[in-house]
């Protein structure tokens, strides 16, 4: 089968979040499946090309009044075409944030489907995600159904129905299948209007993360390479090089990690409790985040600042976007904490377990699915043939995150052999595309139906 992407991200080359590290993952699944899978992105002037390989110019074509130069490259292993129209839609050194970005973003779809059109493809699966390529959807029944595309078939993924609830409806109506990326948040978001009455054709499928990608066997980010065998020599090597690097003391404590967005959607309130409660505790914390919003984003530098001079030894808030040093806090934190008020799946708890870390997440969307509370989940682990693998919580508010993270600091402190062997366990479950590829192939056949 032969399945187009059309998307406005793609790890590690123009990744925001979690969007992009699925377009990469997910197609490198599906092409491990042996079928043929092309990206189409915008050739963004921030695209970090130093992972493009073979990157070359391609072909030109117009679509109205302007001129796209096509560029073609590998990006880890994907085929992948950059649409760059003259009007420079995307020379505005960021991907999001430019005001009109539905206009650039619409535009680009429509420049995307011209493109499969003018260059002869006949992709079976056109697959578009999120409010960014949702006129994909429309813009195909509307203008090339009936033209040389017409044996495609549009796939939407819904991976956040905050953003864009009117373009996300819209291709809704028009997509012929549509995907969310957990099975909680599809029941979670199926009343909304949206949705609501397209749910004969909706599906909750589960994210996975690519174990190539990451590998603590095989990662230049962290000092020591390890596997479930040595995961505890692993894992104190990177705890020690995380804590140097931070300028923390190297001292043996239950370090907690926090990678992420500073958005509400991620639980503000109940991080910086986290914070709080992890000190008290005689944690260490390190937080990589950064906010969009320049409001949020001084709260948390005046929070850095407190912390630095009241727990300098103990605490760390690295308020910025840094890939590599998040793999060394998957691999040198005991925990990764996901407080969000809603995931539609989440990929740092699965990242986390990938490096042996133990999740503490709030229950909801795809964190519900994935985390299993060693406490009180152990029927509904069972019933998928997992083992327990965390911590969780209901509430939304402190007391919430204190039922959680107090058991996993006490597990910390007073049954280390226990904690380990749980950091080997979470390790060996696949939480990788096996499964989702699958289900995937299973969604494309019955599109084509
Ligand atoms: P979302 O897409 O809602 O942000 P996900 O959990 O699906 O949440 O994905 C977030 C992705 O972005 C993960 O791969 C995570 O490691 C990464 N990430 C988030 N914040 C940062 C940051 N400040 N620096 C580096 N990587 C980050
Ligand atoms: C979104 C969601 C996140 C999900 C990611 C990838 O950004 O917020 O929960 O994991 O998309 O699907």
């Amino acid at each position: 089968m032969h399945i187009v992407h059309i998307a406005v991200e793609m790890a590690p080359i123009a990744k925001v979040g979690g969007l992009g590290d699925v377009v990469t993952s997910l197609s490198r699944a599906v092409q491990e499946l042996n079928h043929h899978v092309d990206i189409i992105l915008p050739k963004y002037d921030c695209l970090n090309l130093s992972n493009v390989k073979d990157f070359q110019y391609n072909r030109s074509y117009s679509w109205g009044d302007t001129e796209i130069k096509v560029w073609f490259g590998k990006v880890e292993g994907l085929s992948v075409y950059f649409l760059e129209p003259q009007n420079g839609f995307f020379y505005k050194g960021c991907i999001y944030g430019c005001g009109n970005d539905a206009e650039r973003f619409g535009f680009f779809c429509h420049a995307a489907l011209e493109f499969l059109l003018q260059s002869g493809f006949h992709p079976d699966i056109i697959h578009c995600h999120d409010w960014s390529s949702a006129p994909v959807a429309w813009l195909f029944k509307d203008h090339y159904v009936h033209y040389g595309l017409s044996k495609a078939r549009v796939v939407f993924t819904i991976h956040n129905l905050e953003f864009g609830a009117h373009s996300i409806g819209k291709a809704m109506t028009y997509a012929d299948k549509a995907t969310t990326v957990s099975h909680t948040y599809s029941k979670e978001v199926a009343g909304n209007p949206a949705i609501a009455s397209h749910l004969y054709k909706f599906h909750g499928i589960l994210n996975g993360i690519d174990p190539d990608i990451w590998d603590p066997y095989n990662d230049s980010f962290i000092p020591m390479s390890y596997t479930s065998d040595n995961v505890v020599e692993g894992k104190r090597a990177a705890k020690q090089a995380l804590q140097k690097r931070l300028g923390l003391k190297t001292a043996d404590l239950p370090l907690v990690g926090i990678i992420t967005r500073l958005t509400h959607q991620k639980g503000i309130h109940l991080i910086k409790h986290a914070i709080w409660r992890t000190l008290d505790r005689n944690g260490q914390v390190v937080l990589l985040g950064s906010a969009p919003d320049p409001r949020i984003q001084n709260d948390f530098v005046n929070l850095a600042n407190q912390l630095h001079s009241s727990h300098a030894d103990r605490a760390r808030l690295c308020l910025t976007y840094d890939e590599p040093l998040s793999h060394l806090i998957y691999a040198g934190a005991d925990f990764i904490l996901v407080p969000s008020i809603f995931e539609p799946c989440g990929l740092t708890q699965l990242t986390a377990m990938r490096f042996g870390s133990i999740p503490v997440v709030r229950k909801t969307g795809g964190l519900y699915d994935t985390v299993f509370d060693v406490d009180n989940d152990k029927e509904r682990a069972e019933a998928q043939d997992l083992e327990p693998n965390g911590f969780s919580f209901d509430g939304a508010d402190a007391g919430g995150v204190d039922y959680a993270l107090n058991r996993a600091i006490t597990a910390w402190y007073e049954g280390r052999d226990w904690f380990n062997s749980l950091c080997k366990r979470v390790m060996e479950q696949d939480w990788s595309w096996n499964r989702p590829a699958l289900d995937y192939m299973e969604l494309y056949h019955a599109a084509r139906k």
